[in-house]
């Protein structure tokens, strides 16, 4: 059994405050560039943002705050950026994990860790298990991760569980296998850096997020930025898949609406 509901199977509650949200923290090779720095520096910068949002999110009561760090295809890039950052995260779970722990963080990282060094992944499950027992704020983090092999892990854990498919496998046969199973849906998805795109995220999982693109880069991405971005998410009216009439819980609305039509 799932913990949260499927927004394809049911419709999910929903308030004002997003309870999660997930973030494509782009922009920081460009900050850097622009100010005649290296790449690393954007990054370094963007993990001081990394830091602002966490606070940000415990500030507003938000429960969970997904971030991808580096995605399966960001192999392709310069080895040597890659190492950087690569140190960069050894670092910062270095040195950030105690705060986490101390401010009621839970860490999880999701991804393929199989292609990460023994150091970085006996630092990760350390970090996991630290916080394990905090609740107040979820922070995931995914690395090496994408959106179609979290769907493809998942249906082969599916296949490898001895389940009976009784003929053919459904959503919840599968979603208990998604890499994120433990958390809802994201509320909010929002990317910085300008890019209109999903970069192979989690695709299953945003399927009726509310999409926020901004042009600000991720190390200039402040707390204004941040409420722009929950000003949109309340302005929203989520329908998945229903009408407006039907949103507002106003049947007589919706039946003058449908009578209406069939008038025409
Ligand atoms: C995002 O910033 C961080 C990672 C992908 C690791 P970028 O490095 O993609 O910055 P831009 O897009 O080149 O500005
Ligand atoms: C997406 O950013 C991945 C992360 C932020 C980790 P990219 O900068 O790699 O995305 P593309 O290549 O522009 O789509
Ligand atoms: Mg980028």
């Amino acid at each position: 059994m799932l913990p949260f509901a499927s927004s394809t199977r049911h419709v999910p509650s929903t308030s004002d405050v997003p309870r999660h949200v997930a973030i494509i923290m782009d922009g920081n090779g460009r900050w850097a560039k622009k100010r005649l720095l290296p790449r690393i520096a954007g990054h370094r910068r963007g993990v001081e943002t990394v830091r602002r949002v966490v606070r940000m999110c415990l500030e507003r009561g938000i429960e969970y705050l997904t971030l991808f760090a580096f995605s399966s295809e960001n192999w392709r890039r310069p080895a040597e950026e890659v190492s950087l950052l690569m140190q960069l995260f050894v670092r910062a779970l270095k040195v950030e994990v105690g705060k986490l722990d101390h401010n009621g963080v839970r860490l999880r990282v999701i991804g393929d860790l199989s292609r990460f060094d023994p150091e970085l992944r006996a630092l990760i499950r350390a970090s996991e298990e630290r916080t394990e027992r905090n609740s107040r704020l979820v922070l995931t983090v995914a690395a090496n991760y994408g959106g179609r092999w979290d769907i493809l892990q998942a249906v082969n854990r599916m296949r490898l569980s001895g389940q009976d498919s009784g003929g053919a496998w459904n959503e919840d046969d599968l979603a208990p296998h998604l890499a994120m199973s433990y958390a809802p849906e994201p509320d909010l998805f929002i990317r910085t850096g300008g890019e209109k795109r999903i970069s192979n995220f989690l695709l299953w999982q945003l399927a009726y997020s509310e999409l926020h693109f901004t042009d600000v880069l991720w190390p200039e991405f402040d707390s204004a930025a941040f409420e722009a971005a929950l000003e949109s998410y309340r302005l929203r009216e989520r329908r998945f898949g229903r009408t407006s009439e039907q949103v507002a819980g106003c049947p007589a609305a919706a039946g003058q609406l449908t009578g209406l039509r069939s008038d025409a």
